[in-house]
């Protein structure tokens, strides 16, 4: 089988890019692991940077979520009993939008059923062939069956658990990364939301986040121990937990109600550079990883698509190299910028276990400075919105 861009991973990252190109006239095969079911299942974060919007707009799927999502002009940091509203609108005039990962994945699936783009799932035993060649290729095992797709192009969309950031050798890529000494334990419920914009909270007990995915359906999560387990957790505790470390006026507001999700996620920065080997491009999770408290993995895979997006397209119309050869220097430029505020407000908001009592006065200061200082709110905004791309 060939085609001109063969895209590994059919999460947000690899169906975007599939649907971009697909607007331009450039085929692609997606090659995805898992079922479609199982991707759709995902309770993956729920805030939209207007450049991600921008893109379905692009590919001519953002109806839905201008429709349902819900456009927030701020949010609210705690601390204690004390909370400061970071104004989105005052200070960069641009809102985020709400609206579930797991519903910008449904609608880029329907796009790709309208469009007739080619996804496969089921497949195993994917290997990258060739890459420093003119005719790269991808092998993967199917039903039971051996298949082998050529293509000018491979775009590692795959995840950070793919094979596709492994393809580049050892010798020629570098890592980074910070694994986080806790994780976040999340619930997903029927209530209404216990506050109209989202709360991150730092507690004593340790960090709190209210959010939402609409007006009956909400998401909240606290910090646990690293290698603590759901099971520890019944819906009564997390709740108690959870009204311990949000202010008192939003404790007495919370409505609680069984969890009809319930998981722990690791926290960790990670990047690998490049994200370019040959005719392999990698985007998103496949190439950086950051912890969620920024809400930045999808809006960051966003603008990985959006610039490779734009290099093959380039490519295509005319066989300029440029974008291209710019690709992971770009990408990579917007990258850090977003790892550097996602460990910023990890390290602002958590209870870190080896923190001294200086440490903490230090993460009282800077909130108590961020309330204090429009500036400072106004370079928070900046981050939180999303930086140009
Ligand atoms: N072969 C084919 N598909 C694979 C392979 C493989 N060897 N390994 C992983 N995959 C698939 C996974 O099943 C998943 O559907 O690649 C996809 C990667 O999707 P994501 O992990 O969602 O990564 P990405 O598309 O970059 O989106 C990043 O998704 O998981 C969230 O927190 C993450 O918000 C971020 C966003
Ligand atoms: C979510 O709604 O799941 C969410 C929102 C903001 C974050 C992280 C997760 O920073």
């Amino acid at each position: 089988m060939k085609t001109q861009v063969a895209i590994i991973g059919g999460g947000p990252a690899g169906l975007l890019l599939s649907q971009l190109l697909c607007k331009a006239g450039i085929d692609t095969v997606v090659l995805e692991r898992q079922s479609r079911a199982h991707v759709l299942s995902r309770i993956r974060a729920g805030v939209l940077e207007r450049g991600m919007l921008d893109l379905l707009a692009q590919a001519g799927i953002a109806d839905r979520a201008r429709a349902e999502g819900i456009p927030h002009d701020g949010t609210v940091l705690s601390y204690g009993a004390q909370e400061v509203r970071i104004d989105f609108k005052a200070h960069v005039d641009t809102p985020v939008t709400v609206y579930g990962q797991t519903e910008v994945t449904k609608d880029l699936y329907d796009s790709a059923d309208a469009n007739g783009t080619q996804v496969i799932h089921g497949v195993s035993d994917v290997v990258l062939h060739d890459l420093d060649s003119n005719t790269p290729s991808v092998t993967y095992q199917l039903d039971g069956a051996s298949h082998r797709l050529t293509c000018d192009f491979i775009a590692g969309c795959d995840g950070f658990h793919g094979v596709s950031r492994q393809a580049i050798p050892a010798d020629k890529r570098r890592i980074f990364e910070k694994v986080y000494p806790f994780g976040w334990l999340g619930v997903l419920s029927r209530t209404p939301p216990v506050h109209d914009e989202l709360i991150y909270a730092n507690s004593e007990r340790g960090f709190a986040l209210c959010s939402m995915r609409n007006t009956s359906l909400s998401r909240y999560y606290i910090q646990c121990r690293q290698d603590d387990h759901v099971d520890n957790w019944s819906d009564a505790a997390f709740w108690d937990e959870l009204r311990r470390r949000i202010p008192p006026q939003h404790a007495e507001a919370l409505v609680t109600g069984p969890s009809i999700e319930k998981s722990i996620a690791p926290l960790r920065s990670f990047v690998c550079e490049p994200m370019r080997y040959g005719r392999l491009f990698l985007c998103g999770d496949a190439a950086h990883i950051v912890p969620p408290t920024g809400a930045k993995g999808l809006n960051t895979a966003a603008s990985d698509v959006h610039y490779l997006n734009q290099a093959l397209r380039s490519w295509y119309a005319d066989g300029a190299e440029a974008g291209l050869e710019r690709y992971s220097e770009q990408a990579l430029a917007r990258v850090w910028k977003v790892e550097r505020f996602s460990w910023w407000m990890t390290s602002l908001l958590h209870r870190f276990p080896d923190q001294s009592e200086f440490d903490l006065r230090m993460q009282q200061a800077e909130l108590a400075a961020l309330a204090a200082t429009p500036e400072a709110q106004a370079v928070l905004a900046r981050n939180y919105v999303g930086l140009p791309y």
